[in-house]
């Protein structure tokens, strides 16, 4: 899965911090914390208790969106609990600059969208618009796509041991169909309906659970006949290695040019996801890596964190691969079509979660304050806080005011201790009050909805479209909200 992947090494060992005492605690009004609000910037003078600020990159819409003095509220206020805010052009701006790459490298590429990352109809539809497909990996994928717009032509089926209705399915709409079994080849020969499919290749030395090993894969090569083609081979890397992917692909290429003497057209080849993304700037992740402490954090120091400074990300690394080894060239020569399936880096900047604070705690830690928040809706909305890690793009305290940087760890409103939205203690600006909203940035890629379920009868936040209009930005309902 694209969920973590490989995430270089910030470990921190399971030490509990004490537990803070009862009569150490402030009353939410005390001015304590504001005395004694920290300045984290210079690290020698932050205290021991609390993480460095972690600003994330984002969208220009966004930065509209928390400018503005009253828009925010207004959709608050319309929702009346937590939602997910998503910028659908700002796929399109990631779909936008993958095809560049293509163009520019003279390779006849594809995109397919990872649909398994984000479930909003507006990026489905985005995807319609600007002519990228959809990787779907179930039969509500695959409808949801076709119901944005998407033509079954233009969808990949992927996915481990497809049900017999996703494969009837995906034939009737002529989607090209990655194997992941030889059972799959048997019950789509059973249909006897004309359909296309790759052969995903289990790489060397992997010990994955997905793809074809080498005796399947010749098994696979000899048995497809009409009305099945053999369209060409794939493979999906968990982790974020542009040279990895470049050598496997060319290692595809080969296999299609043996398909081919044995009479399969074989002139496609999918690399499938796990293109990085770059949350936070290389200065704030190393300051990061290089000093974070058990301390920090509440509750249960995470034991490993996505990569979330990654300097060639995205389209960026689809044209890192191309350029590796000559990649482009091979696929030129060969007249092979490129397709890859990125969920998360077409998702960067394209949305992020808002909570509302519904109170306000005050604890002490080793002598120093620190404010617990309980926002409305729960942590299954911010997936990577269920992985043994941490969503480490802080969150923006709206309204956007002055005050005294409070140290602040923010938990959710159900009765489990563990669910935490922040297990750290953020430097938040201001100290936060009842009504304030917490906008968790960049989280359209697996943290809105891979986790979500409606626990303790919690609604599942809504999903909000924003896009930027004429004079000032529009919002509407998600079709998934409706
Ligand atoms: C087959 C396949 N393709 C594409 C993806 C998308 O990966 P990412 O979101 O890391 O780009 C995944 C993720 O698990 C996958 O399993």
């Amino acid at each position: 899965m694209g969920l973590t992947g490989a995430r270089p090494g910030v470990t921190g060992d399971s030490t509990s911090l004490p537990a803070p005492r009862s009569d150490t605690r402030v009353p939410p009004s005390s001015p304590q914390i504001e005395d004694r609000g920290v300045d984290p910037t210079p690290s020698t003078d932050r205290p021991t208790h609390c993480a460095p600020p972690m600003p994330a990159h984002t969208d220009v819409l966004e930065q509209r969106l928390l400018a503005d003095p009253r828009l925010l509220r207004e959709i608050a206020n319309a929702v009346g609990g937590p939602f997910h805010v998503l910028f659908p052009e700002r796929v399109s701006g990631n779909i936008t600059a993958f095809q560049s790459v293509f163009t520019e490298s003279g390779v006849d590429g594809f995109v397919y969208f990872g649909k398994k990352a984000n479930k909003a109809a507006c990026v489905a539809r985005a995807c319609a618009h600007s002519g990228a497909g959809i990787d779907v990996a179930s039969t509500g994928e695959l409808v949801a796509a076709l119901g944005q717009g998407v033509r079954g032509e233009d969808l990949m089926v992927t996915g481990p041991a497809k049900s017999d209705e996703l494969l009837w399915l995906a034939a009737r709409h002529r989607s090209l169909i990655a194997i992941d079994a030889l059972d799959e080849l048997d019950r789509l020969a059973a249909l006897e309906l004309p359909v296309r499919v790759l052969l995903r290749v289990l790489p060397e030395a992997s010990t994955s659970r997905f793809g074809l090993d080498p005796m399947e894969l010749e098994q696979a090569i000899q048995a497809i006949a009409a009305p099945i083609t053999l369209s060409g081979f794939s493979f999906h890397l968990s982790g974020y290695d542009a040279v990895a992917r470049a050598e496997q692909a060319a290692a595809l290429v080969g296999h299609c040019r043996r398909a081919r003497a044995n009479g399969h057209p074989a002139e496609t080849i999918s690399i499938g996801g796990g293109f990085g993304v770059d949350y936070l700037d290389a200065a704030t992740w190393a300051q990061f890596q290089n000093t974070v402490e058990d301390s920090w954090f509440h509750t249960n120091p995470p034991g490993d964190y996505y990569p979330y400074h990654f300097p060639v990300a995205g389209a960026a690394m689809l044209a890192a691969i191309l350029a590796h080894n000559g990649l482009a060239a091979l696929l030129r020569d060969n007249g092979i079509r490129l397709a890859i399936e990125p969920g998360r880096a077409l998702l960067d900047r394209a949305g992020s979660s808002v909570f509302r604070v519904q109170g306000v705690k005050t604890r002490t830690v080793q002598g120093n304050p620190y404010d617990i928040l309980t926002v409305d809706g729960t942590s299954l909305s911010l997936s990577e806080q269920w992985f043994d890690s941490e969503y480490l793009p802080d969150p923006v305290l709206w309204p956007q005011s002055p005050g005294h940087r409070t140290p602040t760890c923010v938990g959710a409103t159900t009765c489990l201790e563990s669910d935490l939205l922040s297990r750290r203690r953020i430097p938040l600006p201001r100290r936060a009050r009842t009504g304030d909203l917490l906008v968790y940035p960049n989280t359209a890629g697996y943290q809105m909805d891979s986790n979500e379920s409606p626990f303790h009868e919690l609604p599942l936040p809504p999903k909000v479209v924003l896009r930027a209009g004429a004079d000032r930005p529009r919002w509407s309902l998600d079709s998934t909200a409706r």
